[in-house]
């Protein structure tokens, strides 16, 4: 399988993928071919997913193609005849442990050499990634992206057959791919995908690279997919995007927003809605509006920051600054009130001085976030911060996310505090990994709650009385 002849792979180029064409999105319905619904009869996958929750759903997408090949899941990586890895580029480390991966499997490589061995997602979109695969991972069969995913048949059978190396990765936005099979990881609860791609380009950020135009599913397609949960019994949908609040912005013959979607899956009979993520700049009061009408929306909101410090969201390119931010958040709360709102905060941003970075604290402080994601800024080669001096030591860097971690994670338990004494919803996800006798599911706040429980319940949203509240949970007794 060592091909060389370089010309005939379609690699991922940074510069296609950092322009915004103009051009309509096609609308496609993905339909397996005969041909290929038989390649997978007794044979056996595995897929490995690594990233964010819309490269969670990617790898539903995936099993489910692979499944209606005919492929069954397998837990033993021996047994695999086919292992996609599916891949996240967001910050360095996640892609050193991918690397880690790759090395690791090529064991099994050696020991079953007709295993098909797939690179996908968000890695698989940058150049530097897919030139280091095609000089040391040759015993990486299928790379593609987070473009065509709906192309896998193809891919498969030309590795299992052609015996050929398939490289295919496609630098410009692709279009909205419709009745995609998925086999969801959850019976109860599910991602459901509102948009693609982002067009924000925060200098600091791959995704608007390595996932193309923002561009939204039409509202009939989410409608009607949620309206099909249900009838399965599902009790919780997550709306997927980089930027819901942008959704329907790009729909040339309509005025339907993010608020609209919200108040028409209210009434398709699925008893939560959630959706991430969040951008403060879109967020409109059509959105708050819309959450404090409905009765299935739930009072949690994920609004990253990123920073409190004016300068350093100008240089990161999030079009708002402190002031309008913690606005934008008061209007929330006015609208939705109780609200639980959760944050992401980038700590050694180039530039980012100890002032900054008070700012950050700051600005934690009034907004009361009840939890984040805190990171490091990690260079990502192609975003314009790769290119920003940063003179800050990393043991500075470090410093600041502990110091920030302890605020943050004051503000858990803070937010966990709130609920002692009362009577939460909780929807039952499984019994507790450290007692099989003690159930945990989320609130509408989506705090995890622990409480003493028979297994019948799970699936199910039960009334829970909180007694005792910690940093990372509440425990409760069943009403
Ligand atoms: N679209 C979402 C999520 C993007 S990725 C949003 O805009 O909120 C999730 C988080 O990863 C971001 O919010 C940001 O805090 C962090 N992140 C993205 N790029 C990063 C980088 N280069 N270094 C460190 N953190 C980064
Ligand atoms: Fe990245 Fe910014 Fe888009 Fe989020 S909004 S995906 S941080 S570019
Ligand atoms: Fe990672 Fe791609 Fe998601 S970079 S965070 S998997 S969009």
């Amino acid at each position: 399988m060592n091909n060389i002849d370089l010309d005939k792979y379609f690699k991922p180029d940074l510069n296609k993928a950092r322009k915004r064409s103009k051009k309509e999105i096609e609308e496609l319905k993905f339909q397996l071919s005969d041909a290929h619904s038989k390649i997978g009869i007794n044979k056996t996958y595995q897929i490995h997913t690594y990233g964010c929750q819309g490269n969670e759903a990617d790898s539903e997408t995936m099993a489910g193609i692979l499944e209606l090949m005919g492929f069954t899941h397998t837990d033993s990586e021996e047994n695999s005849d086919v292992i996609i890895i599916n891949t996240c580029a967001i910050r360095e480390n996640a892609e050193n442990r991918i690397w880690g991966e790759l090395g690791r499997l090529k064991a099994y490589k050696k020991q079953n050499p007709n295993l098909i061995l797939g690179l996908a997602g968000c890695m698989s979109q940058e150049e530097n990634v897919v030139d280091r695969v095609l000089k040391k991972y040759q015993h990486v069969d299928i790379v593609f992206g987070t473009h065509n995913i709906y192309k896998l048949p193809e891919y498969i059978e030309t590795a299992m057959f052609a015996k050929e190396r398939v490289i295919e990765v496609y630098s410009q936005e692709g279009e909205i791919v419709e009745n995609l099979p998925k086999v969801r990881n959850h019976q109860f609860k599910a991602w459901v995908n509102i948009m693609f791609g982002c067009d924000e380009f925060c200098t600091y950020c791959i995704v608007p690279y390595t996932r193309g135009k923002e561009r939204s599913r039409s509202k009939e397609e989410v409608i009607a997919e949620v309206k099909d949960l249900v009838k399965q019994g599902y009790k919780e949908v997550t709306l997927l995007g980089q930027n819901v609040n942008a959704y329907g912005k790009d729909f040339k013959d309509q005025n339907y927003t993010f608020g609209d979607l919200l108040r028409d899956l209210d009434q398709t009979g699925i008893a939560r809605i959630r959706f991430t993520t969040s951008h403060p700049h879109d967020l409109d009061l059509k959105t708050m509006e819309a959450m404090r009408d409905s009765s299935h929306v739930m009072p949690y909101f994920h609004l990253p920051v990123q920073s409190g410090a004016n300068p350093v969201l100008k240089k990161m390119n999030r079009h708002y600054t402190k002031e309008s931010y913690l606005n934008v958040l008061n209007e929330l709360k006015k609208h939705v009130p109780g609200i639980s709102v959760t944050t992401d905060i980038i700590v050694g941003f180039p530039g980012e001085t100890e002032a900054d970075f008070l700012e950050t604290m700051d600005l934690v402080e009034k907004a009361d976030f009840e939890g984040a994601f805190t990171f490091v800024f990690s260079k990502r080669e192609g975003t314009p911060a790769a290119t920003f001096e940063d003179l800050t030591p990393e043991e500075t860097k470090k410093e600041r996310l502990y110091i920030l971690n302890d605020r943050i994670n004051a503000g858990y338990l803070k937010g966990n505090q709130r609920f002692l004494g009362e009577t939460v919803k909780v929807l039952v996800d499984g019994v507790s990994k450290y007692d099989e006798s003690v159930l945990a599911g989320y609130s509408e706040h989506n705090k995890l709650v622990n409480f003493k429980g028979d297994k019948s319940l799970i699936g199910q949203i039960v009334d829970v009385k909180i007694t005792q509240a910690k940093t990372w949970f509440l425990m409760g007794e069943s009403l």
